[in-house]
């Protein structure tokens, strides 16, 4: 046998190829207001259990073969009816995809659509993940600024009718109209119109992302901006991550036909369909006792929500600020400009406390240092409260304040 030698892969493996990540354990807070995880106190378990079984017994057998490229018919009927009822979209199952949750489709809309050098606008800070995923894919990322009701219609024409005028005409418009991760708001209906015509003028296709929209604590329900485009141009992602578990990995998008069938072929090649023991369990789920199950735990979100906005009431000084959503996970805190909450956040961390500088949400990585994203979803009540006077008191004791 000739001498055994290692095999260079980097020199063997494709330009697409992703860039090397080691295997990292998070470090986690005990006050973990850093990521969205849901209370697994509340996880329907048994539930979940008995809609498993009841749909492997009704049509386990199906399991024999590849599932349908789209993912299970029945869970994308359930879904198309949510989305007419609840988001007044006129969609059909035969225009929804599942998928491992919306960070797949997101990843597989970003590389249909992004090339290195291409634009995307976004929102001035938005979800970390979809920031990742972009810059991987090279995009030139422009995010536009926002007040409480999101981006402000004036600068996004400006910015768009600047590159236009340049020849840089955008790909996509990427936003997360409801309950904005990690800002907090929900765009008011005017400003949903108002995109969608900037968005038709200049013929740039939106890309809605609506992660938390069944997560509303109070206020009205504001229609999909989907709904509002009367040519069917808008894209729309959501999950079963925040409203079941992100365990499951069950997601769903919506599109246009020409869209729909590019991510049919790429279903078809990267992974032969979606997982049908997961839709299975889902679909039994969603028809029994889904609904029941968001009134509960948007009630322990609520109480959450309303722990952390009393507890920074009474620990924070005045010159810091915060959103108060009205449903999401998130609060988006504002810190005098003179700080930098990124520098102080491993310290922070050390002493028990988890959050998120503003500046793992934009797109330059260094803008919002005076921001940090306080995630209400994990601690109880009672443990939010001792997590945000522990806070007050570091940035008391760093002169932050
Ligand atoms: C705005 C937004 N979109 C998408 C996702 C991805 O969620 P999933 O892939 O679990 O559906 C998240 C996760 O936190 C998110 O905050």
């Amino acid at each position: 046998m000739k001498n055994k030698k290692n095999i260079e892969f980097d020199k063997l493996l494709s330009r697409k190829a992703p860039a090397f990540r080691a295997r990292a354990e998070l470090p986690r807070a005990k006050y973990d207001f850093a990521i969205a995880y849901p209370d697994p106190q509340s996880l329907p378990l048994n539930d979940l259990l008995d809609s498993l079984s009841q749909g492997l017994l009704e049509e386990g057998a199906d399991l024999a073969w590849y599932p349908d490229v789209q993912g299970y018919q029945p869970l994308r009927e359930y879904v198309a009816n949510k989305l007419r009822t609840e988001r007044r979209m006129q969609v059909t199952a035969e225009q929804v995809v599942l998928g491992d949750g919306s960070s797949q489709h997101i990843s597989m809309i970003i590389d249909m659509f992004i090339d290195p050098g291409d634009i995307a606008i976004t929102e001035d800070f938005f979800y970390s993940g979809t920031l990742t995923t972009l810059k991987t894919a090279g995009a030139d990322i422009r995010g536009v600024k926002c007040d409480n009701s999101g981006m402000l219609p004036d600068v996004l024409e400006r910015t768009i009718a600047d590159l236009v005028a340049q020849k840089k005409r955008p790909k996509l418009i990427y936003t997360i109209p409801t309950f904005q991760n990690p800002q907090g708001w929900t765009m008011s209906l005017e400003r949903r119109k108002a995109l969608v015509d900037i968005a038709s003028f200049y013929e740039i296709p939106i890309f809605e992302d609506d992660c938390y929209v069944d997560l509303r604590y109070e206020g009205e329900n504001v229609p999909a901006i989907h709904s509002l485009d009367p040519t069917g141009q808008v894209m729309y992602v959501a999950s079963f991550s925040k409203i079941i578990a992100p365990g499951l990995r069950m997601g769903y998008f919506v599109g246009p036909e020409e869209i729909i069938g590019r991510l049919r072929m790429l279903r078809k090649t990267g992974g032969s369909g979606v997982n049908q023991f997961t839709a299975l369990a889902v679909h039994r789920y969603a028809i029994s006792g889904l609904d029941c199950h968001v009134n509960t735990i948007n009630k322990i979100q609520r109480t959450r929500r309303d722990a952390m906005l009393a507890a920074l009431g009474e620990t924070f000084d005045p010159s810091a600020s915060w959103s108060t959503p009205e449903g999401g996970l998130y609060l988006w805190l504002k810190m005098p400009k003179s700080v930098d909450l990124s520098s102080i956040s491993q310290e922070v961390l050390s002493a028990g406390v988890g959050y998120q500088p503003g500046t793992m949400f934009s797109p330059d990585g260094t803008t919002g240092k005076n921001y940090a994203r306080l995630c209400f979803g994990y601690n109880p009540a009672d443990e939010i409260g001792e997590g945000i006077e522990i806070l007050a008191n570091l940035f008391t004791k760093a002169g932050l304040f």
